[in-house]
């Protein structure tokens, strides 16, 4: 199931030149477990969706294959900015699109500190040498202090509480979109899958706040959500 929250675009041609996100005819099942049936799903530069729909109905699925976890069924279609992309994608090769994720799980990794999660996907592409972590923990307290977030960067991810934990990781994508895409006309696209159950509800509606204002500036979010 799809509900769209933006305005539907004027004429079918206009709106799918415009679109971030393409997906046509996406399927996957697992054995003999449909999760997903022929799905399609266009997302307009500046729009806000929800992908609502019970558990199990196949939410997570679609952004895994989007993450690249998961391969397709044949036959599925993607289109980025109107470049198609075949599909299965590698593994977190749509960042370099300009998608950046929060997964239901978060994604983060317990064992080492605020700061080098944040930077996660800067030490799998750059020399570790190259990162001057001075500078980049200066810079991630400034990034905080901006959400009125208050977390240490220096701070083991174990020591976090649930809901830092959550912080933290929507705070990464945002940052992750905001470093990549942050250039005049280019466009990105923010997929949140659930983070918000750890959150207490202003916090809550504080990410659905951001995520709008970021849709209505320069950013598209796609907020999966039950
Ligand atoms: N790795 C897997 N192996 C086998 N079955 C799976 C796997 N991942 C998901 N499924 C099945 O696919 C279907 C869709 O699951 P999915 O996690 O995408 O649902 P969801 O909408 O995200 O649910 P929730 O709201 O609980 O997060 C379910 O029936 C689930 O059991
Ligand atoms: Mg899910």
């Amino acid at each position: 199931m799809e509900i769209e929250i933006a305005a539907a675009p004027a004429g079918k041609e206009a709106s799918e030149a415009r679109s971030v996100l393409r997906l046509a005819n996406l399927s996957k099942s697992f054995g003999g477990v449909q999760a997903l049936d022929r799905v399609s799903l266009q997302v307009g530069r500046g729009e806000v969706h929800g992908l609502l729909g019970q558990n199990g109905s196949g939410k997570s699925t679609l952004i895994k294959i989007l993450s690249g976890f998961h391969a397709p069924d044949p036959g599925a279609q993607l289109w980025i900015d109107g470049q198609e992309i075949s599909l299965p994608v590698a593994p977190g090769a749509l960042r370099e699109h300009g998608l950046s994720f929060v997964h239901q799980h978060l994604g983060l990794i317990p064992s080492i500190t605020v700061l080098e999660n944040l930077l996660v996907y800067d030490l799998a592409i750059a020399d570790r040498w190259a990162i001057n972590w001075r500078a980049e923990a200066q810079r991630a307290r400034e990034l905080f202090a901006r959400y009125d977030i208050r977390l240490d960067p220096l701070a083991g991810v174990s020591r976090l509480s649930p809901v830092e934990r959550a912080q933290l990781a929507i705070v990464r994508a945002f940052d992750w979109l905001q470093r990549t895409r942050g250039g005049e006309g280019a466009s990105g696209l923010l997929v949140l899958d659930e983070p918000t159950p750890f959150l207490p509800a202003d916090t809550y509606a504080y990410v659905l706040e951001t995520a709008t204002l970021r849709a209505s500036s320069n950013f598209t979010s796609a907020p999966g959500m039950t």
